[in-house]
């Protein structure tokens, strides 16, 4: 698959199969994230990789996540950045964290991306409880958590969402 099929193919997948996602599979999909440009390479992402067991458990019972499906995934990529990685900036507008929420933002694109190409279902779910997911994990309280990626080999084909065309989005 190139990248052009990954990229018109991809779809939020939010029903997975019970099959489990190989180490070898996982390590391919972080090693996408990790190969993706940052500012000043400063690379601030981080990952937690949480699997069917007892921090998953741990996470369903503290009610992290707001979409039941989210827990059924066999696999759930919890995405961080640590902001104070970044060194102080004078000479542009923007601030640590925004380049923390712009850096992990493409990270995860070649993340998802490279998942599409390896046969799996992604989404990405903003819709969840930082300060349970930070809690349960003992994730520092600086980190940011835009939003999680469950993963897991399909189980729907939903139709593909409209998207605007291109004059739309051309100023
Ligand atoms: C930053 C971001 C946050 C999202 N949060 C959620 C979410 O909390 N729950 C959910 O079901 N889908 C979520 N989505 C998925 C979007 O609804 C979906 O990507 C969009 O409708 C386009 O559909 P497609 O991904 O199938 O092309 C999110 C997507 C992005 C990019």
């Amino acid at each position: 698959m190139d990248i052009r099929e990954a990229i018109n193919i991809r779809k939020s997948i939010r029903k997975y199969k019970k099959k489990q996602i190989s180490d070898e599979v996982i390590n391919e999909l972080l090693d996408a994230a990790r190969k993706a440009p940052s500012a000043k390479n400063v690379q601030s992402h981080k990952y937690f990789i949480v699997k069917d067991g007892v921090v998953k458990n741990k996470l369903i019972k503290a009610g992290a996540f707001k979409q039941s499906y989210v827990n059924d995934a066999p696999l759930i990529i919890i995405c961080c950045a640590d902001p104070s990685q970044y060194p102080k900036s004078t000479d542009v507008d923007e601030t640590p964290v925004n380049y923390a929420y712009i850096d992990l933002s493409i990270a995860t694109s070649f993340l998802v991306l490279r998942a599409t190409e390896l046969g799996l279902g992604t989404v990405f779910v903003a819709w969840i409880y930082r300060d349970k997911i930070k809690e349960v994990l003992n994730i520092p309280e600086n980190y940011i958590i835009p939003f999680v990626i469950p993963v897991g080999y399909p189980d729907e084909d939903p139709r593909p969402k409209p998207r605007k065309d291109l004059k739309e989005i051309i100023i």
